[in-house]
């Protein structure tokens, strides 16, 4: 990859073009708010000016755009030629008032009313217009479904030997970081919040959960810079996290020990965290991953994670500061020949028994699935299970797993599936309700001039922001929504061919790729591209176990590791029964023969050969539909779309050749399709 160790500056599209100013443009506008925000809500109206024209005018009658905050002024001087809008959406809001950070949006007789409760709100009702363009005639009501919204960085200061700028990142360098040290330059930081607010993304971690000892620093004596980030993030709502290291009273604080039930230790937090709110005001808190892959933790101490997490908490408790708490636990140096461990059982092992222990403002940030962002897991038994605890759901948009922004592959049908899981069965809530403490996402953006490396991965980000707001929202909505904005320009013909490359494209990717909730089947270390034994016999506890009978791991509790008994009914059933387990979860839950027989009519060795050859079929076809008319969409973009086509149809490839070889030289049956294995 190039270097990318200047900022672009460069105008490729986002979900904001220049464009998307005039839904706000040549209007005249009268704001009824005050607050800190609303100077920004001022600023996305002088830039709409500038650009398409409009003016602000002092009296509500005469005003097409109406940006009214009720709960910090006196009522509003309503007369007969206040707008017929602004009465609706207050009426509205009198009769049932939106939280905190939600607001009406109402629209008769083109004039446009946002009233919201708080500057916070108005700015995600301004943005919101921003974003989409004129309301429909009505009001519309908008509220977040939870407080927390939250992408974190994997961002290191100094470019780590192995995992480089940004731990599994593919979009360049670090946003926020050049050469350990905080970039000077923040402007992109800046046009990254006003994106990240237009979906409602109102906190960020900045650094790597895996914290060396550089980044452990951001804490202490790099202070000054860290706030200087706070300070661009804080007009677009957005309260800055850092994670910290577990060991910091030793590594930075020259304490013996960073045991969490010494005096000392939790002395040593609070006065780091009091420096901190000294610095920064409205820091939002730590995110610290613990015990997990290497990074120190409470076990060294003999202390629980809930003991572990103590000690921040109550140091941040008096600034209403929050400690996010990973539960990705386990055993990253297990015996391969052991097969009665199971990495899938691990963080509920770990965490449910300490379910009511943890302090209030701690959050238990838990992957959505019970092993690691693979293009399919079932959810993760610790979300259902943790009832007395707060809980964020960890999605990942950098695609690590799911082809590293090199391969077209829209998440957001996978995360709507994950939300819209019933832990207790159909008339269950969904999963979506039980992430108390909302969502937090990896981000998937750099330095690169199209943010993401792939252009079209922004979706993804973009479909986080919008389902953490509303998460059962339709994905390919949301995904037209995107499309809209970020090609404003496009006809009816290119937005249907924008919609055939992306919305199965997660399906595709699964096709070619690891089979039927397998998992894994990367290379090992940087996890691009097939390697079918890559880790089958390494620590890492991922595994497929397929011999010469059959593939898949027996999760069961009659004959295999027990783990699906860590599912309430009627899943741990469903899941333990071979004859009702889902097609695409069935070698994450079983150990079958090749020529088992799925729902689908077709053998396991069968639908093996023939989903890798549809999924390279499906590239080709995106590459074909791709190279037809696509008024709208800018040279750029397009010849960085059909260049990494060129790559994802050749991956593809070389998935299909592994996966189909491998699979026929352990089983010794041959495809029905008669297609080639080498
Ligand atoms: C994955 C990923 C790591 C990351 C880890 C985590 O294992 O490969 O790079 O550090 O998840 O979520 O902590």
């Amino acid at each position: 990859m190039t270097s990318h160790r200047k900022v672009s500056r460069a105008e490729h599209p986002t979900w904001l073009p220049k464009e998307s100013s005039r839904n706000l443009g040549d209007k005249r506008v009268h704001i009824a708010a005050t607050g800190p925000l609303v100077e920004t809500v001022r600023s996305e109206f002088r830039r709409a000016m500038r650009l398409f024209g409009g003016s602000f005018v002092e009296k509500i009658g005469d005003a097409e755009i109406v940006v009214i905050v009720t709960g910090d002024q006196g009522p509003v001087g309503l007369d007969d030629e206040t707008p017929a809008a602004v009465h609706e959406a207050l009426a509205a809001h009198a009769s049932e008032p939106v939280s905190a950070e939600g607001y009406f949006l109402a629209n008769r007789d083109s004039v446009s009313v946002i009233v919201a409760a708080t500057d916070r709100g108005a700015l995600y009702g301004v943005l919101d217009l921003l974003r989409s363009g004129e309301p429909g005639s009505g009001t519309r009501r908008e509220e977040p479904a939870h407080a927390i919204r939250m992408l974190d960085h994997w961002d290191n200061m100094t470019v780590h030997p192995v995992m480089g700028a940004v731990e599994r990142g593919y979009s360049g360098d670090s946003i926020f970081f050049a050469d350990g040290e905080v970039r000077r330059d923040l402007d992109r930081v800046s046009r990254y919040a006003r994106l990240l607010a237009s979906v409602g993304i109102n906190r960020v971690a900045i650094n790597n959960v895996n914290v060396h000892s550089t980044e452990a620093r951001l804490l202490t004596d790099k202070l000054p810079d860290v706030a200087r980030i706070a300070d661009v993030l804080r007009p677009w709502g957005i309260r800055l996290h850092l994670s910290v290291n577990f060991a910091s009273p030793t590594l930075l604080g020259g304490l013996a020990s960073a045991d969490p039930l010494l005096p000392a230790v939790h002395e040593w937090w609070r006065q780091a965290t009091d420096r901190v709110y000294d610095s920064i005001p409205d820091f939002g808190g730590y995110v610290v991953k613990a015990d997990s892959e290497g990074q120190p933790g409470p076990f060294t101490y003999g202390r629980t994670h809930a003991e572990g997490a103590e000690p921040l908490a109550v140091a941040l408790a008096p600034h209403g500061g929050i400690v996010h708490w990973r539960a990705f636990v386990y055993d990253h140096r297990q015996d391969w020949r052991d097969r009665s461990t199971d990495r899938a059982k691990a963080a509920f092992d770990h965490f449910v028994p300490l379910d009511g222990k943890f302090a209030d403002n701690v959050v238990v940030q838990v992957k959505h699935g019970p092993m690691d962002f693979q293009v399919r897991e079932p959810v993760s038994t610790v979300i259902g299970a943790l009832t007395k605890t707060t809980v964020a759901v960890e999605f990942q948009v950098t695609q690590e797993y799911t082809g590293q922004q090199k391969h077209v592959c829209y998440l957001g049908p996978a995360w709507s599936e994950i939300l819209r899981f019933r832990f207790g069965g159909s008339d269950a809530a969904p999963l979506a309700s039980l992430a108390t403490g909302g969502f937090v996402a990896v981000s998937n953006v750099g330095t690169d001039e199209f943010w993401t490396g792939h252009p079209l991965a922004q979706s993804n980000l973009y479909a986080f922001g919008r389902l953490s707001w509303e998460p059962l929202a339709d994905s390919i909505e949301i995904l037209d929504e995107w499309i809209r904005a970020t090609f404003p320009d496009t006809d009816d013909g290119t937005r249907a061919a924008l919609h055939a490359v992306l919305d199965s494209s997660w399906a595709t990717y699964e096709k070619y790729t690891a089979p039927l909730g397998v998992g894994f089947m990367v290379r090992p270390g940087h996890h691009y591209g097939p390697d079918v034994d890559g880790y089958e016999y390494t620590p890492w506890g991922t595994y497929h176990f397929a011999d010469r009978d059959g593939v898949g791991v027996d999760r069961t509790q009659t004959t295999g590791t027990g783990f699906a008994g860590q599912y309430p009914s009627p899943w741990r059933a469903r899941y333990e029964s071979l004859a009702e387990c889902p097609d695409e979860l069935v070698l994450f839950f079983h150990h079958v023969p090749y020529d088992h027989v799925l729902h689908s009519g077709s053998s396991v060795i069968q639908h093996i050969y023939d989903t890798h050859a549809d999924g390279v079929e499906d590239v080709a076809r995106l590459q074909g539909i791709w190279a037809g008319p696509t008024q709208g969409i800018d040279s750029a973009t397009h010849a960085r779309v059909t260049q990494l086509l060129v790559e994802q149809l050749r991956s593809a490839g070389e998935w299909n050749d592994q996966i189909r070889t491998y699979f026929f030289r352990k089983s010794g049956l041959a495809d029905a399709g008669g297609r080639p294995h080498f």
